[in-house]
């Protein structure tokens, strides 16, 4: 069973700072690291570590190769990933003391599908195999489209969220990953029960799982719901740890862990990758999870 994941590469800078810029201030950072990250990126990395086969549909500016590379060597079948002329996808990443961050987005090569690109790419995609998908790419609605015309099966992780979102074929997906900025603006409601709820009404056919930073998370299925506490970690950067808990959880669930299994995997996995700086060098092995978990 193959995951195709859908998503963005990005050039993430990465900046150590005192704490996060204000408006109107000039700040200097302590350090600058460039790494490999996009959403896209770091959970097609974290389902290669996990131990799921992964392919992933992508495109980078041809400036940039050392990127996929970087993916390649961490397990991720990049025959589908292309280089173009132009700009890559880019994170401009301020880290401060207590691990927060906040991200400036450049879209770059990751805004340059179309339909016709989607199809070739998904063309060898067989019912029962995964479409992974973020919201860092541009064309969401055609590559669900395809998905479903293919009987694939849909784990979608609507990050960053926009508006636009709520327009999808979301009652489609198989595993729907959301955290909590990401649940009100589906749902409405800012309390964990109650989105649950109401999105267990509107999608009842879907995973539903909702991650709470350093208040864990929760997978909602079949009438069950599981809860999770989050591993108390040193927190140094929280820069891809969703995606490392998306990752994880779906090549756990590929795996055939069952629902409480899984979102325990994917927990310890994300707490992990809080330990190092930067989005893909920060996410954790196999065999990493396996230990902490023991
Ligand atoms: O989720 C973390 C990622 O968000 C970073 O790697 C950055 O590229 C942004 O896409």
């Amino acid at each position: 069973m193959t995951v195709y994941n859908f998503g963005s590469i990005n050039i993430d800078m990465v900046y150590r700072v005192p704490h996060l810029v204000n408006a109107g201030e000039t700040l200097s950072s302590r350090s600058m690291e460039t790494v490999l990250g996009g959403k896209g990126a770091n959970q097609s990395v974290a389902v290669a570590r996990a131990g799921a086969h992964v392919k992933h549909v992508g495109r980078v500016g041809s400036s940039d190769q050392w990127a996929v590379d970087q993916l390649r060597d961490a397990g991720v079948d990049v025959s589908l990933v292309e280089s173009i002329d132009g700009p890559s996808g880019h994170a401009i990443i301020q880290v401060d003391d207590a691990g927060e961050n906040s991200i400036i987005l450049h879209g770059g090569a990751n805004q340059s599908f179309n339909r016709t690109l989607l199809e070739v790419h998904l063309e060898q995609a067989v019912p029962g195999d995964w479409l992974l998908v973020q919201n860092e790419c541009n064309d969401l609605a055609t590559a669900i489209d395809i998905a479903i015309s293919k009987q694939m099966r849909i784990a979608f992780n609507p990050a960053p969220m926009t508006a636009e979102i709520s327009a999808l074929p979301l009652e489609n997906c198989d595993v729907l990953i959301v955290n909590e900025t990401e649940a009100e603006q589906l749902s409405g409601s800012s309390d964990p029960d109650e989105v649950m709820a109401i999105l267990a009404k509107r999608y009842p056919r879907t995973r539903l799982v909702l991650t709470l930073g350093s208040k864990g998370a929760l997978l909602q299925f079949d009438g069950k719901i599981y809860r999770q506490a989050a591993l108390d970690v040193a927190v140094v950067d929280t820069t891809g740890a969703g995606d490392t808990f998306v990752g994880y959880l779906l090549a756990s669930l590929i795996d055939g862990l069952d629902d409480e299994a899984c979102l325990q995997r994917a927990c310890t996995a994300a707490a992990l990758s809080v330990k190092t700086l930067g989005a893909t060098p920060s996410i954790p092995t196999a065999a990493d999870v396996e230990s902490f978990a023991a």
